[in-house]
């Protein structure tokens, strides 16, 4: 089968489509025709020989943990899925799961059904992000119906997928893009787009319960805590809270935190049942073929995503 490689820690062109072995599904495992892969910043980050790097280690590495696609054949013991399903998911991370590829092997249970009404590519947009976006603001931040919730590049990949995950549990949702995304932001459910260039966020978002960060610098932390009521919960995404940030959190009286989304099988179904109510839909960029991975990178990395960019494997 065909495989993206990382063979050295570097710009997008380390990245090589080479011919490698098919793996096998063991026990409790499916393995998975890959008909579209998401890409996610930590992709290109451990590419770069940061991301994911400290967990797998040096390259040759394969990248990539969205997946969508067919289940080809189960292990022992597999009871949830038979071949011929289809489904989605974004099993093994932080370990390496290799979703670049013609097809993967998963635990069953970190996968679910593909929701009818979405096609390959846009069921492949979604496990990761989503399921960020789940555990903070449900699982982490407990937001409810009512609540204000801030979310920081609301237009990008987590960020239009929390939108409408928190419009779904009846929140207010204030977003922040460039002016030129605020008609996106309105049509995922934005109640007022920030132009984060044009306005300070923390003048125009006050009393939030929640802030999602999912820029995640000293700056964005600091300021978004003055966006927070009392009581209220920032979450700092990319790459955990920053001590000083957690320091004046506590100052305030309010919660911070970081989190690392985890594979999560019960969560999907939750995404899932919000796709088919039509609460929940992903945007996507125009997707590219596999061997195409280095041009989706380098188009990611220019960090102007709107909604997800994906890969194709088929033809
Ligand atoms: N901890 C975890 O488990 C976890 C999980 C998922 C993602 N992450 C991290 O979370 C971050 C976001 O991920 P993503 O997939 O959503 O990224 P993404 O899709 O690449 O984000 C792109 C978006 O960021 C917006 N943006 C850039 N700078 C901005 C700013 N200063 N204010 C507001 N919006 C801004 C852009 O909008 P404009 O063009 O309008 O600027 C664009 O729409 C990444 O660092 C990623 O690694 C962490």
């Amino acid at each position: 089968m065909r495989a993206v490689i990382v063979t050295e820690a570097g710009a997008p062109d380390v990245l090589q489509l080479q011919e490698v072995d098919t793996p096998e599904p063991i026990p409790t495992e499916v393995l998975v025709r890959v008909h579209a892969a998401g890409v996610n910043p930590v992709d290109w980050k451990t590419r770069q020989g940061k991301g994911m790097t400290a967990v797998l280690g040096d390259p040759p590495l394969r990248i990539g943990w969205d997946v969508a696609g067919v289940v080809e054949e189960v292990g022992m013991g597999v009871t949830r899925f038979r071949p011929g399903d289809e489904v989605f998911g974004m099993p093994w991370f932080p370990r390496e799961a290799g979703a670049y590829a013609d097809y993967v092997t998963c635990p069953a249970r970190q996968l679910a059904l593909r929701p009818e009404g979405l096609d390959f590519a846009a069921a492949a947009a979604l496990p990761l992000a989503s399921l960020t976006a789940w555990q903070a603001l449900v699982d982490t931040a407990g937001l409810q119906a009512g609540q204000r919730v801030l979310v920081h590049a609301a237009a990008g990949g987590v960020g239009h997928l929390a939108v409408q995950i928190a419009k779904a549990l009846g929140a207010e949702v204030y977003g922040t893009a460039s002016a030129d995304k605020h008609d996106f932001l309105r049509e995922i459910g934005v109640d007022r787009p920030i132009d984060y260039r044009a306005e300070a966020f923390e003048d125009v978002a006050t009393g939030m319960d929640v802030v999602l960060d999912l820029i995640g610098t000293w700056d964005y932390g600091m300021r978004s805590l003055r966006c927070l009521a009392d009581g209220g919960t920032l979450l700092e995404i990319p790459s955990g809270a920053d001590p000083d940030v957690l320091e004046a959190a506590e100052e305030q009286g309010k919660r911070a935190t970081g989190m690392l989304v985890e594979p999560d099988g019960a969560g999907l179904e939750r995404i899932a049942q919000l796709c088919r109510d039509g609460k929940l839909t992903p945007t996507l960029e125009e997707p590219l073929p596999l061997e195409q991975a280095a041009r989706a990178h380098e188009l990611g990395e220019q960090g102007r995503t709107q909604g997800k960019r994906v890969l194709l494997t088929g033809p």
